[in-house]
Protein backbone atom coordinates (compact mmCIF):
# COMPACT_ATOMS: atom_id res chain seq x y z
CA UNK A 1 0.00 0.00 0.00
CA UNK A 2 1.76 3.19 -0.84
CA UNK A 3 2.18 5.72 2.06
CA UNK A 4 2.20 10.25 1.52
CA UNK A 5 5.75 9.48 1.75
CA UNK A 6 5.91 7.58 -1.23
CA UNK A 7 3.34 9.24 -3.37
CA UNK A 8 5.13 12.62 -2.96
CA UNK A 9 8.83 10.58 -3.63
CA UNK A 10 7.52 9.25 -6.45
CA UNK A 11 5.98 13.11 -7.38
CA UNK A 12 9.36 14.00 -6.88
CA UNK A 13 11.18 11.65 -9.25
CA UNK A 14 8.09 12.03 -11.82
CA UNK A 15 9.04 15.79 -11.80
CA UNK A 16 12.76 15.80 -11.90
CA UNK A 17 12.38 13.13 -14.99
CA UNK A 18 10.35 15.20 -16.38
CA UNK A 19 12.90 18.07 -16.02
CA UNK A 20 15.67 16.11 -16.85
CA UNK A 21 13.53 15.52 -20.35
CA UNK A 22 12.80 19.26 -21.30
CA UNK A 23 16.40 20.33 -20.48
CA UNK A 24 17.63 17.67 -22.45
CA UNK A 25 15.34 18.86 -25.66
CA UNK A 26 15.76 22.73 -25.24
CA UNK A 27 19.51 21.95 -24.47
CA UNK A 28 20.30 19.96 -27.64
CA UNK A 29 20.07 22.26 -31.08
CA UNK A 30 19.85 18.82 -32.78
CA UNK A 31 16.43 17.64 -30.72
CA UNK A 32 15.26 21.25 -30.97
CA UNK A 33 15.54 21.31 -34.74
CA UNK A 34 13.51 17.68 -34.61
CA UNK A 35 11.27 19.20 -32.38
CA UNK A 36 9.93 22.04 -34.91
CA UNK A 37 10.06 19.48 -37.83
CA UNK A 38 7.49 17.48 -35.52
CA UNK A 39 5.48 20.78 -34.76
CA UNK A 40 5.41 21.62 -38.15
CA UNK A 41 4.17 18.52 -39.36
CA UNK A 42 1.59 17.89 -36.94
CA UNK A 43 0.40 21.35 -37.67
CA UNK A 44 -0.13 20.45 -41.08
CA UNK A 45 -1.66 16.82 -40.44
CA UNK A 46 -3.96 18.98 -37.86
CA UNK A 47 -4.76 22.03 -40.97
CA UNK A 48 -5.62 19.27 -43.56
CA UNK A 49 -7.87 17.26 -41.66
CA UNK A 50 -9.56 20.79 -40.19
CA UNK A 51 -9.89 21.99 -44.09
CA UNK A 52 -10.48 18.48 -45.81
CA UNK A 53 -9.74 17.18 -48.50
CA UNK A 54 -9.55 18.63 -51.78
CA UNK A 55 -9.39 22.01 -49.71
CA UNK A 56 -5.97 23.25 -50.36
CA UNK A 57 -6.56 22.48 -54.10
CA UNK A 58 -9.68 24.58 -53.75
CA UNK A 59 -8.79 27.22 -52.58
CA UNK A 60 -5.82 27.39 -55.67
CA UNK A 61 -9.16 27.85 -57.56
CA UNK A 62 -10.13 31.19 -59.32
CA UNK A 63 -12.87 32.74 -58.41
CA UNK A 64 -14.10 33.43 -62.04
CA UNK A 65 -15.51 30.32 -63.39
CA UNK A 66 -13.02 28.07 -64.72
CA UNK A 67 -12.04 28.38 -68.38
CA UNK A 68 -12.71 25.52 -71.67
CA UNK A 69 -10.00 23.24 -71.90
CA UNK A 70 -7.60 24.32 -74.11
CA UNK A 71 -5.25 21.86 -76.81
CA UNK A 72 -3.16 23.58 -79.32
CA UNK A 73 0.14 24.24 -80.05
CA UNK A 74 2.15 27.43 -79.79
CA UNK A 75 5.28 29.28 -81.69
CA UNK A 76 6.80 31.11 -78.62
CA UNK A 77 5.08 34.28 -79.98
CA UNK A 78 1.82 33.07 -79.97
CA UNK A 79 2.29 31.88 -76.36
CA UNK A 80 3.19 35.49 -75.35
CA UNK A 81 -0.08 36.48 -75.28
CA UNK A 82 -1.43 34.22 -72.60
CA UNK A 83 0.48 36.01 -69.58
CA UNK A 84 -2.54 36.21 -67.47
CA UNK A 85 -3.00 40.03 -69.52
CA UNK A 86 -5.66 39.42 -71.56
CA UNK A 87 -9.35 39.41 -70.83
CA UNK A 88 -9.87 35.88 -70.47
CA UNK A 89 -6.96 35.83 -67.49
CA UNK A 90 -5.96 32.51 -69.04
CA UNK A 91 -2.31 31.54 -68.02
CA UNK A 92 0.19 29.80 -69.75
CA UNK A 93 3.90 28.13 -69.05
CA UNK A 94 5.86 26.57 -71.56
CA UNK A 95 8.29 23.29 -69.54
CA UNK A 96 10.83 21.32 -71.55
CA UNK A 97 8.94 21.78 -74.43
CA UNK A 98 5.60 21.22 -73.33
CA UNK A 99 2.54 23.87 -72.53
CA UNK A 100 0.61 23.40 -69.26
CA UNK A 101 -2.13 25.47 -68.43
CA UNK A 102 -1.33 26.93 -64.44
CA UNK A 103 -4.31 29.27 -64.76
CA UNK A 104 -5.22 27.86 -61.23
CA UNK A 105 -1.85 28.68 -60.45
CA UNK A 106 -2.71 32.48 -60.72
CA UNK A 107 -1.27 33.92 -57.35
CA UNK A 108 2.35 31.53 -58.16
CA UNK A 109 2.03 32.86 -62.26
CA UNK A 110 -0.60 35.90 -62.93
CA UNK A 111 0.36 39.52 -62.92
CA UNK A 112 1.73 40.29 -59.95
CA UNK A 113 2.30 37.24 -58.73
CA UNK A 114 6.17 35.99 -57.67
CA UNK A 115 6.92 33.98 -61.03
CA UNK A 116 4.91 36.56 -63.52
CA UNK A 117 7.74 36.45 -65.57
CA UNK A 118 7.01 32.70 -66.61
CA UNK A 119 3.59 33.63 -67.69
CA UNK A 120 3.15 33.35 -71.54
CA UNK A 121 6.78 32.09 -71.59
CA UNK A 122 8.71 29.08 -72.28
CA UNK A 123 10.09 29.14 -68.31
CA UNK A 124 12.36 25.79 -68.78
CA UNK A 125 16.01 27.83 -68.43
CA UNK A 126 14.54 29.73 -65.63
CA UNK A 127 13.44 26.44 -63.95
CA UNK A 128 16.78 25.08 -64.58
CA UNK A 129 19.09 28.38 -63.59
CA UNK A 130 16.43 28.88 -60.71
CA UNK A 131 16.21 32.51 -62.50
CA UNK A 132 13.14 34.54 -62.69
CA UNK A 133 14.53 37.09 -64.75
CA UNK A 134 11.71 37.53 -67.68
CA UNK A 135 13.46 35.42 -71.14
CA UNK A 136 12.22 37.64 -73.77
CA UNK A 137 13.78 35.97 -76.44
CA UNK A 138 11.32 35.17 -79.52
CA UNK A 139 12.76 32.14 -80.96
CA UNK A 140 12.34 28.61 -80.10
CA UNK A 141 15.49 27.58 -76.91
CA UNK A 142 16.79 24.15 -77.63
CA UNK A 143 18.64 24.45 -74.22
CA UNK A 144 21.27 22.32 -76.08
CA UNK A 145 23.67 24.40 -74.05
CA UNK A 146 22.19 23.36 -70.50
CA UNK A 147 24.25 20.70 -68.87
CA UNK A 148 22.82 17.00 -67.45
CA UNK A 149 21.77 18.18 -64.14
CA UNK A 150 20.00 21.44 -65.56
CA UNK A 151 18.30 19.27 -68.14
CA UNK A 152 17.40 16.82 -65.27
CA UNK A 153 16.15 19.88 -62.98
CA UNK A 154 13.57 20.57 -65.63
CA UNK A 155 12.27 17.12 -66.05
CA UNK A 156 11.70 17.94 -61.86
CA UNK A 157 10.21 20.96 -62.74
CA UNK A 158 8.01 19.27 -65.62
CA UNK A 159 6.57 16.29 -63.30
CA UNK A 160 5.79 19.07 -60.86
CA UNK A 161 3.41 20.90 -63.88
CA UNK A 162 2.42 17.55 -65.38
CA UNK A 163 0.83 16.86 -61.51
CA UNK A 164 -1.04 19.95 -60.39
CA UNK A 165 -1.80 21.55 -63.76
CA UNK A 166 -3.42 20.94 -67.65
CA UNK A 167 -1.36 20.18 -70.47
CA UNK A 168 -2.33 21.85 -73.33
CA UNK A 169 0.00 21.37 -76.25
CA UNK A 170 3.51 21.58 -77.62
CA UNK A 171 6.11 24.76 -78.17
CA UNK A 172 6.66 24.48 -81.83
CA UNK A 173 10.23 24.96 -83.20
CA UNK A 174 10.99 27.44 -86.10
CA UNK A 175 9.06 26.46 -88.86
CA UNK A 176 7.43 23.08 -86.93
CA UNK A 177 3.83 22.31 -88.14
CA UNK A 178 1.48 22.46 -85.34
CA UNK A 179 -0.51 19.44 -84.79
CA UNK A 180 -4.53 19.24 -85.52
CA UNK A 181 -6.20 18.60 -82.22
CA UNK A 182 -10.00 17.01 -81.68
CA UNK A 183 -10.79 19.82 -79.20
CA UNK A 184 -14.01 18.26 -78.71
CA UNK A 185 -12.83 14.51 -77.86
CA UNK A 186 -12.11 14.35 -74.10
CA UNK A 187 -9.46 11.67 -74.62
CA UNK A 188 -6.33 12.24 -72.86
CA UNK A 189 -4.39 11.94 -75.88
CA UNK A 190 -0.75 13.10 -74.93
CA UNK A 191 1.17 11.13 -77.55
CA UNK A 192 2.33 14.08 -78.95
CA UNK A 193 3.66 15.45 -75.82
CA UNK A 194 7.58 15.86 -75.86
CA UNK A 195 9.63 13.81 -73.83
CA UNK A 196 13.09 15.37 -74.29
C1 LIG B 1 13.95 33.16 -51.84
C2 LIG B 1 13.65 32.36 -52.82
C3 LIG B 1 12.37 31.58 -52.92
C4 LIG B 1 11.43 31.29 -51.99
C5 LIG B 1 11.43 31.66 -50.50
C6 LIG B 1 10.39 30.51 -52.64
C7 LIG B 1 9.27 30.02 -52.02
C8 LIG B 1 8.34 29.21 -52.62
C9 LIG B 1 7.22 28.59 -51.92
C10 LIG B 1 6.91 28.71 -50.44
C11 LIG B 1 6.52 27.89 -52.84
C12 LIG B 1 5.32 27.01 -52.59
C13 LIG B 1 4.06 27.83 -52.56
C14 LIG B 1 2.85 26.94 -52.25
O1 LIG B 1 2.79 25.78 -52.70
O2 LIG B 1 1.96 27.43 -51.57
C15 LIG B 1 7.21 28.05 -54.12
C16 LIG B 1 6.80 27.50 -55.29
C17 LIG B 1 7.46 27.63 -56.48
N1 LIG B 1 8.66 28.26 -56.69
FE1 LIG B 1 9.66 29.33 -55.34
N2 LIG B 1 10.73 30.36 -53.95
C18 LIG B 1 11.92 31.00 -54.17
C19 LIG B 1 12.62 31.10 -55.33
C20 LIG B 1 12.23 30.53 -56.52
C21 LIG B 1 12.97 30.63 -57.76
C22 LIG B 1 14.31 31.35 -57.97
C23 LIG B 1 12.26 29.97 -58.69
C24 LIG B 1 12.63 29.82 -60.13
C25 LIG B 1 12.98 28.69 -60.63
C26 LIG B 1 11.06 29.43 -58.04
C27 LIG B 1 10.08 28.71 -58.64
C28 LIG B 1 8.96 28.20 -58.02
C29 LIG B 1 7.91 27.48 -58.72
C30 LIG B 1 7.83 27.18 -60.21
C31 LIG B 1 6.97 27.10 -57.73
C32 LIG B 1 5.72 26.25 -57.95
C33 LIG B 1 4.46 27.09 -58.05
C34 LIG B 1 3.33 26.14 -58.39
O3 LIG B 1 2.91 25.36 -57.51
O4 LIG B 1 2.89 26.18 -59.55
N3 LIG B 1 11.10 29.79 -56.74
N4 LIG B 1 8.29 28.87 -53.95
Amino acid sequence: METPNTVEADATVESSFLAGALREIFYSPMNLALLSIICFLIYKIVRDRCEGPGARDAALQPAEPELPKMRRDFTIKELREFDGNQPDGRVLVGVNGNVYDVTKGKRFYGPGGPYATFAGRDASRNLATFSVVANDKDEYDDLSDLGAMEMDSIRDWEMQFKEKYEYVGKLLRNGEVPTIYDNDSNDEDDNNKKDE
